[in-house]
């Protein structure tokens, strides 16, 4: 199977083209990605040289560049993950998200009707569903009622995804995944960001209460679910993906604090996020019904494997800490000072 993973040299897409190329052998990808500031090749270094795998710079809004790379790879499968990922840099800067998120996914599925591709994976977030009270939870045809810019191009990608299946017959599949964990994720994310800056003394900075809760879910169940739902998935549908894991922020910082050993007086109140989603809470019992996947590390495993990975991975927290990340911390935590 000839797969077009987007995205891959970020968070979930490295771990996903690394997993795959080892869990699937007639796996062979095509790793199509615009290395932003998200991007990094480090994060394939273990398979940049593996015979089945193939590392092409480019930017999904490019159709030339699409066109053509369709044109010679003859794709069995595209499973797009490249977006602009973060709320708070959606919020700082919407020009890119939207640009990325909406046109670079039309793009994308223009490429997969053109070239008839037989199956395309579009990966979405929990965030679609907005804020959720308890103890509701969202399965698949919850509303959509999107937050943040961030979340709004989610949404709308989401909804272009599902119209190509119903006008054109594009075998599309939409996932949508709760928060995810793990090495190698970008340190502007909640764990990454409380884990790096433990292991460094530097304050947690805890918008407004700590007591928004998210559903975390292990990364390498994530790529796991995305492997089912490539092989089992019904076109046309949607699946979500769940760590059934619920936990308000602060616990969650609590945790890395303890398990890093690192005291509390690092925690620091800060002001709150605009639009902040109180909680997620999503039902993933129709994926598991029909592909009897689950998910398999519990948060304490997956979070000591986390910190784990990121104390013997300085050398990479630094340079991805450096040049632009400074700008950026400045920008997002600088403005929000002490409450
Ligand atoms: P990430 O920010 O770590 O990586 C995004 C990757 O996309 C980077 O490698 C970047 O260079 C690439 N990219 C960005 N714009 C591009 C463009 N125009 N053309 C080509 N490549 C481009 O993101 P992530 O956390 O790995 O998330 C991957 C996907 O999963 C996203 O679609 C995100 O919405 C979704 N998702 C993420 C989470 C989470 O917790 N991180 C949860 C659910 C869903
Ligand atoms: P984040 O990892 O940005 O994911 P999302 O907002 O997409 O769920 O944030 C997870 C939660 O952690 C969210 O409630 C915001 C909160 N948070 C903080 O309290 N401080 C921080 O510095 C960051 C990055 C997030």
């Amino acid at each position: 199977m000839r797969v077009l993973v987007t995205g891959g040299a970020g968070f979930i897409g490295s771990a996903f083209i690394r997993t795959t190329i080892a869990a699937d052998e007639s796996a062979e990808i095509v790793n199509l990605d615009k290395l932003t500031y998200a991007g990094n090749l480090e994060n394939l270094a273990e398979i940049e040289n593996h015979p089945r795998y193939r590392f092409v710079q480019g930017d999904i809004c490019d159709a030339a560049l699409l066109d053509g790379l369709f044109a010679s790879s003859r794709f069995d499968a595209v499973v797009h993950f490249a977006a602009e990922s973060h709320v708070d840099r959606s919020i700082l800067s919407p020009d890119p998200v939207f640009e990325t998120n909406l046109r670079g996914a039309f793009r994308l599925l223009e490429a997969a009707r053109m070239h008839n591709v037989a199956r395309f994976v579009h990966i979405s977030t929990d965030e679609v569903y907005g804020s959720i009270d308890p103890p509701h939870e969202a399965s698949e045809n919850y509303p959509l009622r999107a937050s943040s810019p961030y979340s709004a191009s989610k949404a709308g990608s989401d909804l272009l995804a599902l119209s190509y299946f119903t006008t054109y017959r594009l075998p599309v599949i939409v996932t949508r995944a709760s928060n995810n964990y793990g090495p190698y994720q970008f340190p502007e994310k909640l764990i990454p960001l409380m884990i790096s800056n433990a292991l460094e003394d530097r304050r947690l900075p805890v918008y407004g209460d700590g007591m928004q809760v998210r559903d975390w879910l292990y990364v390498d169940d994530h790529c796991r679910a995305i492997r089912e739902v490539l092989k089992k998935g019904r076109e046309g549908e949607i699946y979500n993906i769940g760590g059934n894991c619920s936990l308000p922020n602060l616990e969650v910082i609590r945790r890395i604090l303890e398990a890093a050993h690192k005291p509390e007086s690092l925690l620091e109140t800060v002001k709150d996020r605009p639009g902040h989603d109180r909680r997620y809470a999503l039902s993933s019992a129709k994926l598991m019904a029909e592909t009897g996947w689950k998910p398999l590390t519990g948060f304490d495993e997956g979070l000591a494997r986390t910190i784990d990975w990121y104390r013997q991975n300085s050398g990479w927290v630094k340079r991805v800490k450096s040049g632009e990340y400074q700008n950026y911390y400045a920008l997002n935590y600088g403005a929000r000072g002490t409450v």
